[in-house]
């Protein structure tokens, strides 16, 4: 399999998630294995996005379900687990929400994995009304997640969302 994409730095964040999201479906139906096609989802999206610096997901852990834990990611060394509740993860994943963060020095209890990160969107994985996990995103830019950032994630997890297992 190859898989080729050229970022055109002219075109805007709107048309680049219009151009990966087809992508994104096409690599997850060619393929059934779980841990696969969420490792290449978060690669695509790392390598398509030149302010994203660290791609990832954490799932709810199976034994203790009140506990995320890191899943397939792009960039540093992340922290294992995070409770529900503390953090971005966390809290996304209590509140069920998807959580913008222009600054996150700004947003009390954020768990710091890389320090070059400025900004983070965090979009809940929800299947059957359970949290299965979250998808976390962050930036060195700050503020560089808004609203189309939060349409488009949450479109490509719907997409997917039959590949996760039910619990
Ligand atoms: N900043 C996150 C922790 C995960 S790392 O960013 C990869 C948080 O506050 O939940």
């Amino acid at each position: 399999m190859s898989f080729e994409l050229e970022i055109n730095k002219n075109i805007s964040k709107e048309e680049l998630y219009e151009l990966i999201l087809p992508q994104i479906n096409s690599i997850v139906k060619d393929e059934n294995n779980f841990v696969a096609n969420i490792s290449n989802i978060t690669s695509v999206l790392k390598y398509s996005f030149e302010n994203f610096l660290w791609v990832g997901f954490y799932f709810t852990d199976s034994k203790n379900k009140n506990e995320l834990v890191l899943g397939p990611f792009q960039g540093r060394i992340a922290c294992t687990r995070i409770k529900f509740g503390k953090g971005v993860c966390g809290t996304s994943a209590e509140r069920k929400e998807t959580i913008i963060v222009n600054d996150v020095s700004e947003f009390p209890g954020h768990i710091v994995c890389d320090s070059m990160s400025k900004s983070e969107i965090v979009v809940p994985v929800i299947k059957n009304e359970k949290v299965l996990g979250v998808l976390d995103i962050d930036s060195a830019v700050h503020g560089n997640f808004d609203e189309t950032d939060s349409k488009y994630l949450n479109k490509m997890i719907k997409n997917i969302i039959y590949i996760f297992p039910d619990e």
